[in-house]
């Protein structure tokens, strides 16, 4: 798996109509063996937005997104296709379905609907909260909520998991838990960009990029 951004921007606008860059001319490349990246920056610096582009949730980017060596580009089926078939995204908010069971929601994420169910109950197993399966999730607690939604952007076997903060609602035995969990997916061959406040979370990765001055620099 490659992929490579080269000089992508993207700018804002606030609620005043003022346009904003949240980074420019940014350059981020991952490929070779299964790699974990840490992205790490202060709050607003703009690691959603740039999580978002690389999930092909935003093509209102300038510059170039090549995904194995082929442009991604802006045509919405290409990127849903991208999405689906490629791409684990747990996103910093879960965006879980409020009204459906555990299972149901970790089986929406599941492309392959044959096995879907046991594939997800492998999945949550993976991340311990196979006994939730039959709960809806509105009755979840937030650490419980973000398991889901890591367990969602599992059971495709993504080729790059994306993710966003994905221990911020996790106690320190549970982040453990599923910073074990993020070692395994590695070796089984996924990489991993992940977006974190924590130094801890940091430290697991193999590379740690800041997002500064609307830069990815090393340190
Ligand atoms: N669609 C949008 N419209 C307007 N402002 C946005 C939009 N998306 C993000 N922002 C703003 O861009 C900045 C960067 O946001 P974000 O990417 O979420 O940063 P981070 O994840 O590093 O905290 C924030 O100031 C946020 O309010
Ligand atoms: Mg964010």
């Amino acid at each position: 798996m490659t992929i490579e951004l080269t000089s992508v921007g993207k700018s804002i606008t606030e609620a005043n109509g003022e346009v904003r860059e949240l980074f420019s001319d940014l350059d981020f490349s991952l490929s070779g063996v299964p790699t974990s990246v840490a992205i790490m920056g202060r709050s607003g610096s703009g690691k959603t937005s740039l999580l978002r582009i690389l999930a092909g949730l935003d093509p209102r980017y300038s510059g170039e997104y090549y995904f194995d060596g082929e442009e991604v580009g802006r045509d919405p089926l290409k990127l849903t296709r991208l999405r689906w078939n490629s791409i684990g995204y747990v996103t910093q908010h879960f965006d879980l379905l409020s009204d459906r069971s555990v299972l149901r929601n970790v089986m929406f994420g599941c492309p392959d609907r044959r096995n879907a169910k046991a594939r997800s109950l492998e999945s949550l197993e993976r991340v311990g909260i196979a006994y939730l399966a039959n709960k809806p999730v509105n009755r979840l607690s937030g650490g419980e909520s973000q398991r889901v939604a890591i367990a969602r952007a599992l059971t495709k076997h993504p080729r790059v998991l994306l993710a966003d903060e994905p221990t911020g609602a996790l106690d320190a035995e549970t982040e453990e838990h599923i910073l074990t969990v993020f070692d395994d997916v590695k070796s089984a061959g996924t990489s991993i960009v992940v977006a974190t406040h924590s130094d801890k979370v940091a430290a697991r990765c193999d590379r740690i990029l800041y997002l500064v001055d609307r830069q990815l620099r090393c340190d």
